[in-house]
């Protein structure tokens, strides 16, 4: 099992960043090797400001550092390892402008504007594509909104065997984790907790204090009914679901049991066990990003350390396909 994946790069990162892929991720390292990167190059598909995608980058190392990605996995971004762009320029002579028009993605990124849009942002799926079979990853962990890029990075993989006749490409299969749940704001249960909401006290940033993330749960907003026997039951009350969505994903246990353990409580015992759980989760993590802020210098080397292990693995794949279309290189 070769496990490879790729996160845009974004700074001010919340609980909700940390609960979708990193925690994640983390999880991955015991099931497989794993490969995972910065997604720097993609992020050159929309408006590029140089000093936030830089420091972005960095934050989001520091980050996967602190939340626990160790030795077991090899970390880097993308841009250091020149393979990526090499095979997706190889693999752009395979992808077809038709497959590309069809993605969701491009269509709603674009909007009505194709004209204007980069070509970057019309390619980004073909460089996603070199980013996984670079490894010849078999599995690729990402959220429901890339399975239609990962379907398209196994149709350029059949063609691109096909049309060369080699069997240089294996399939790989996207892993949809069902245990990254939306979070929610906590001040409205119905828009996602974002690093763009004007109010800070919508979302826990990975870099609060335990006396700001003990406040943001008290003030979260909820409603005055006790909590019922069924999480279903929680259908209509969207702050209530979130609460209990946060409580389970940071306990690592389903939404049902979390509700079973309240019912009959209200928020008023169900916020100040979910801000100590929150606290002995995100402390921890907070404390070692702390030290790394003052380590920029490690946290580069780190990336630079997976960098050459990515080269490493990615040399041969990219040797045989410049092999397979007749390149001399
Ligand atoms: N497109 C992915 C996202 O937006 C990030 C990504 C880039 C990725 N390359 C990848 C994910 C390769 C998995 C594999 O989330």
């Amino acid at each position: 099992m070769r496990v490879v994946s790729g996160i845009q790069t974004t700074g001010n990162l919340h609980l909700g960043n940390y609960l979708g892929a990193i925690k994640n991720w983390v999880a991955m390292q015991d099931q497989g090797e794993c490969l995972f990167f910065l997604a720097d190059l993609h992020a050159l598909t929309g408006t590029v400001s140089p000093q936030e995608l830089a420091n972005s980058t960095i934050e989001m190392a520091a980050t996967l550092l602190a939340a626990g990605i160790d030795d077991r996995s090899i970390l880097f971004n993308q841009a250091r390892v020149p393979a990526h762009a090499e095979l997706c320029w190889i693999l752009n002579g395979t992808a077809r402008m038709g497959w590309l028009s069809r993605m969701t993605q491009w269509k709603d990124k674009a909007g009505k504007n194709r004209e204007g849009a980069s070509v970057a942002l019309f390619d980004y799926p073909v460089l996603q594509a070199a980013d996984v079979l670079v490894y010849k990853a078999t599995h690729v962990p990402v959220g429901e909104d890339q399975r239609q890029h990962l379907e398209l990075a196994r149709d350029i993989a059949t063609k691109f065997n096909l049309d060369f006749n080699v069997d240089l490409f294996p399939l790989p299969d996207a892993l949809i984790s069902k245990a990254a749940p939306r979070i929610m704001s906590l001040r409205d249960g119905s828009a996602k907790m974002s690093k763009s909401d004007p109010s800070d006290l919508s979302r826990v940033n990975l870099s609060d204090d335990d006396d700001t993330i003990a406040a943001k749960f008290r003030k979260a907003k909820s409603d005055p009914d006790v909590l019922p026997d069924s999480f279903d039951a929680l259908e209509g009350r969207p702050e209530a679901k979130n609460l209990v969505t946060i409580f389970a994903a940071l306990s690592d246990r389903e939404p049902q049991s979390v509700v079973e353990e309240f019912a009959g409580k209200g928020f008023g015992a169900l916020k100040p066990a979910l801000a100590d759980l929150a606290i002995s989760v995100l402390g921890p993590i907070r404390d070692r990003l702390v030290r790394m802020h003052n380590d920029r210098a490690h946290v580069g080397a780190e990336l630079a350390k997976g960098a050459a292990k990515a080269q490493t693995l990615a040399a041969p794949t990219l040797r045989a396909a410049q092999e397979a279309v007749g390149l001399q290189v």
